[in-house]
């Protein structure tokens, strides 16, 4: 795809703008770190390693604006509260309050250089960790799948081509995936408005359905195996991810379909035990109650909107990461 997703220069930095696709290729420029933590809460960027990547900038883009290391506690802590859910933000973020703490110099120019350095890196290794989990990831594809997704895993939520949607594509160009089904994802259409557009801008074939369709497509088509990708992977297996990833590993464990989850080291968080530890966000019922700025439901009604599921360990056929492929048992064993 040749379209630029996110690019960082000299304390600028430049996102395209997700809330717009796949209507318009429209960029947001940020100047200010306030500018970044928006761009996160509104999901101008979304997708968990995009998130981070676009947070290290941020504390560039923030140590530019302030021209102050004495900021950094501030910078540091309201990227921290910009999304919940997603574990890459806290490793990334961790990563390089670390990489500073440990540099003898405390001199601005230094440490600013230092820090363009590490996030530079850390936008690069996404990028490797993306192809090595494509890699990793054919080994459970069979020949010509027909294979199923949720929300966006692809290039527009990663530094590379994707987690769960870069096996597929990976998949696709060694001739073993025959057709992706992508569900909608409601509330913020990450399947209809951007897993689809990437796909076919790829030439990929692909099929959207409702979030409401599974069942009903499980009985008619035979779909081989569901990928999704993740947020936050806990000690014991749980993963949190989009909205509607659970009710589709229900569907698969009824059909007897593998149902495996993608994700970089980045997402894997040993410090909690199980998946009822982790903190779901839960957005802006006006999501939920307008559908493309047309009220849908009464003004009074009472709404539930969290943003991610849990699904638990038990129907979880696979983790595919950047260092393998585990069982979800096997994940607190992994040196991260
Ligand atoms: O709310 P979003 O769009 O940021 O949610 C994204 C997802 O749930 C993705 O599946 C996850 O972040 C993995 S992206 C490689």
């Amino acid at each position: 795809m040749s379209m630029k997703v996110i690019e960082y220069s000299k304390g600028i930095l430049t996102l395209i703008d997700q809330r717009f696709l796949p209507n318009e290729e429209r960029y947001f420029e940020c100047r200010t770190v306030e500018e970044v933590v928006y761009a996160i809460k509104e999901m101008v960027v979304r997708g968990a390693p995009l998130i981070s990547i676009s947070a290290a900038y941020g504390v560039c883009v923030g140590l530019h604006q302030y021209k102050t290391l004495e900021k950094l506690d501030y910078i540091f802590s309201i990227l921290r509260n910009a999304r919940p859910t997603a574990y890459n933000i806290f490793s990334i973020l961790d990563r390089l309050e670390k990489k500073i703490k440990s540099m003898q110099t405390k001199e601005f120019h230094k440490v600013l250089e230092e820090v363009e350095n590490e996030s530079f890196n850390i936008h690069r290794e996404d990028k490797d960790l993306c192809d090595s989990i494509a890699k990793n990831g054919q080994a459970i594809l069979p020949n010509k799948a027909n294979v199923i997704t949720i929300c966006n895993t692809g290039m527009l939520a990663t530094g590379g081509i994707g987690t769960a949607l870069g096996i597929i594509y990976q998949g696709f160009w060694n001739g073993k995936v025959k057709e992706v089904f992508v569900l909608e994802t409601r509330p913020l259409l990450q399947g209809a408005r951007l897993t689809t557009y990437e796909l076919t801008k790829n030439n990929i074939p692909t099929t959207l359905i409702t979030d409401n369709m599974v069942s009903f497509l499980f009985s008619k088509t035979k779909i081989d195996l569901a990928i999704v990708g993740a947020d936050r992977i806990v000690r014991n297996g749980d993963t949190a991810n989009k909205i509607g990833t659970f009710n589709l590993a229900v569907i698969c464990k009824h059909f007897n379909i593998p149902f495996y989850v993608a994700a970089p080291y980045t997402t894997i968080d040993l410090n909690l035990e199980d998946g009822s530890k982790i903190t779901i966000e839960e957005r802006n019922p006006n999501e939920v109650k307008y559908f493309k700025n047309q009220k849908i439901a009464p003004e009074n009604v009472k709404i539930w909107n969290p943003a991610f599921d849990i699904t638990p360990s038990n129907l979880i056929t696979a983790i595919i990461t950047d260092k393998g492929i585990f069982k979800p048992s096997e994940i607190s064993k992994i040196s991260l």
